[in-house]
């Protein structure tokens, strides 16, 4: 395993130097001027805890049980679309990492593999992530297919009405439809192993929709996916519906108020994602972390929560458990992992998170994950 990386940074700097600017920026950009994906990283960062002594913590367990299953770890992977524009596999090489560290892997509807492909690859670790787009008879085709594909866990992302407004993709020209000007074809010169690499493994598309346009990299056919079309159509009679059709688990993601997770959770959800999708939505959304445990709070201590937004290394997944998540996920992270060293880039970020997180642990007195609590956080 490579020593090169020593934290989410080195993964950084190296995808930055590898990946074209186009791609890079797609990944790790946010909305507007970036300023609340700067706050979810910074309000982590800040936040101290405080470490205790004199517990025999030589034996740690960071195994966790949620939604009924007992996972290898506390993190997972959050859904994220095309990351096989990370670098060419990466969907594989994280399905890999899920099963090998038995983590849950959300699959995208935008992912670039197909739903089915997914499943087969990570199976009960793979979890089906939906967005409502403008066809409401298209989302239920797509939540019947993860049903007849045997999901058991369905995701729901209610927080993109309508795709932010996300500065670099627009000044890189990163939009639908998808076109090489001269800007992007010198950008996909000066990264001639990336654009190699995806070519050889044939160019990313977004694999459940019909996109059949390969100069796309999003579909652009009327059957395709088409990014920039409204997902505000999703509304309360929807998850209402989505409840009762959807038998395995249920999970609404992306939500920040408390009134909204109280009235998600009447709905009869089976967990809550506390989310503000890394930033990249909107600008003025408050940190995540800062609406974990109000929302922890209006849900009561027993509801299943998950949450994810800025989390960048072992510390941080400790906080948020302890703030009240029973389980993080990261998004980025990964695809800077993959874009830096491609499958073993994936693998060393799962085993850097776990070290850190079981440091963590140690420095708390604190043997397992589950014993996390609020009090370890310092309040100021
Ligand atoms: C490149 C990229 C694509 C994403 N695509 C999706 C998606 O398809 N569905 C979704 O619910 N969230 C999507 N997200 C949001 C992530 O699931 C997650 O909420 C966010 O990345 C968490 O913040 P972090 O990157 O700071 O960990 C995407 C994020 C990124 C970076």
């Amino acid at each position: 395993m490579s020593t090169r990386f020593h934290c989410l940074e080195d993964f950084r700097t190296e995808a930055r130097s590898r990946l074209p600017r186009l791609m890079f920026d797609f990944i790790d950009g946010a909305a507007g001027s970036e300023y609340a994906a700067c706050k979810n990283i910074e309000t982590l960062d800040r936040i101290r805890l405080l470490p205790r002594v004199l517990v025999n913590v030589a034996e740690r367990s960071l195994k966790k049980t949620f939604l009924g299953k007992e996972w290898g770890l506390p993190f997972g992977i959050a859904p994220m679309g095309m990351c096989d524009l990370a670098w060419a596999g990466t969907d594989k090489a994280l399905a890999k990492a899920a099963v090998q560290h038995n983590i849950p892997l959300c699959h995208s509807i935008a992912a670039s593999s197909s739903l089915e492909v997914t499943l087969d690859r990570a199976r009960v670790n793979a979890w089906f992530q939906l967005y409502v787009g403008a066809s409401l008879e298209r989302a239920w085709e797509h939540v019947k297919r993860a049903q007849d594909a045997g999901y058991e866990v369905l995701i729901l992302t209610v927080d993109v009405p309508q795709v932010a407004q996300r500065i670099r993709d627009l000044r890189n020209g990163f939009k639908v439809p998808f076109r090489t000007g001269p800007r992007q074809f010198l950008d996909f010169a000066q990264h001639p192993r990336w654009v190699l690499e995806t070519l050889m493994a044939g160019v990313p598309r977004t694999a459940n929709f019909d996109d059949t346009n390969p100069a796309a990299l999003y579909g652009t056919a009327s059957n395709g996916f088409i990014r920039e079309e409204t997902r505000g159509k999703v509304d309360w009679t929807f998850l209402q519906q989505l409840r009762d059709r959807w038998t395995g688990k249920l999970i609404v993601k992306g939500v920040l108020a408390p009134q909204d997770a109280s009235r998600i959770q009447e709905a009869g959800a089976d967990a809550i994602y506390v989310s503000n999708h890394g930033g990249r939505q909107l600008d003025s959304a408050p940190p995540a972390v800062t609406q974990l445990p109000l929302i922890r709070e209006a849900v009561g201590t027993d509801y299943p929560l998950l949450f994810d937004s800025g989390i960048r290394n072992g510390e941080s997944v400790v906080k948020a458990l302890a703030l009240g998540a029973d389980f993080v996920m990261l998004g980025r992270p990964f695809l800077f992992a993959s874009g830096a060293y491609g499958e073993r880039g994936v693998m060393r970020l799962v085993e850097l998170l776990t070290d850190e997180v079981s440091l963590t642990l140690a420095q708390l007195g604190c043997k397992s994950v589950e014993e996390l609590e609020r009090n370890m956080i310092i309040e100021n």
